[in-house]
């Protein structure tokens, strides 16, 4: 199979990190891979990794089998019409736009092409994002080549496209709920005695671990939390008073209440 050119259209900060991902995977040969933005002294350095970097998108998507547009959910609809024109027909284009519709961008391009939307989270810059993605129905083969694009910055689940905006609040927003969670361990750390800087690092790593668990043995969370709770113990005790204030309940009121406001953007 001829190995596929890649463009990725608006090299900000998630088309940086897919590029980056794509090179350190090696599947795509470096030389395959073309990074655009208008500001090109930003994404310069690629080239010395053998990646084309360049301002014109429409010489990015020509050769193109899959063109990444990473542009900002404002800019996709007008940059897809403007390159529709340099498009090959069976090119897929991957727009990774929070709330631009698969029909939007078929209405903007035309139906000659696979399209697909994707959404990372921020931990693709640590080759951890967790990426969701629907299809307006691509070949088994194209639904490969882009699983394997977005498996280079972590991992990827395929979703329908009327979920794509839960995927947005749990997988997305998620990154920060969890962050502030995590920020919350840190004051409570720092408040029974530990400097801020022992405290992160016991809660990074003790939230790292905690995922671990729960991904390498495929358990459910309330599963691993029975294995602490002694009876009578501190555990249950910290837990239920976090209950009593509302933990569980709010964590779920705040991700629904993201849900509803994206529903209105
Ligand atoms: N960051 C994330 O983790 C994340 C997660 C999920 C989804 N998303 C979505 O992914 C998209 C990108 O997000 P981001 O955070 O990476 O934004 P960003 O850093 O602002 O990147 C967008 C880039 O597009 C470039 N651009 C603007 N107009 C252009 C044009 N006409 N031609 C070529 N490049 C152009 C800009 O660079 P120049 O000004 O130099 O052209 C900018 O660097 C957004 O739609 C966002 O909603 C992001």
């Amino acid at each position: 199979m001829e190995v596929p050119k890649i463009a990725v259209i608006g090299c900000g900060n998630l088309g940086l990190a897919i590029v980056e991902g794509l090179i350190d995977n090696n599947d795509i040969p470096n030389k395959n891979i073309t990074a655009t933005r208008r500001s090109l002294p930003k994404i310069q350095h690629l080239v010395a990794k053998d990646v084309n970097v360049t301002d014109k998108n429409e010489l990015a998507v020509k050769e193109a089998k899959i063109v990444i547009l990473t542009v900002k959910p404002y800019n996709l609809l007008t940059i897809a019409k403007e390159l529709k024109a340099d498009l090959a027909p069976g090119t897929v284009i991957v727009s990774t736009a929070t709330g631009v519709s698969i029909q939007e961008i078929a209405d903007a391009i035309g139906t000659d092409f696979s399209i697909v939307r994707a959404m990372p989270n921020t931990a693709a810059e640590v080759r951890e994002s967790l990426t969701c993605i629907c299809d307006n129905g691509v070949s088994k083969e194209d639904y490969q080549l882009v699983e394997m694009l977005f498996n280079s910055i972590g991992k990827s689940i395929r979703i329908q496209e009327d979920l794509m905006d839960a995927a947005t609040v749990l997988g997305a927003c998620g990154i920060a709920y969890v962050l502030r969670f995590m920020r919350a361990m840190v004051q409570g750390g720092i408040q029974i005695g530990f400097d801020a800087k022992t405290a992160s690092a016991i809660v990074n790593q003790t939230v790292k671990g905690a995922a671990e668990l729960l991904t390498v043995n495929g358990h459910h969370p309330e599963y691993e939390i029975d294995k602490v709770t002694t009876p009578k113990g501190c555990t249950i005790v910290g837990i239920n008073e976090m209950e009593h204030n509302g933990f569980s309940s709010s964590l779920i009121k705040g991700i629904v209440a993201s849900h509803d406001k994206i529903e209105e953007i």
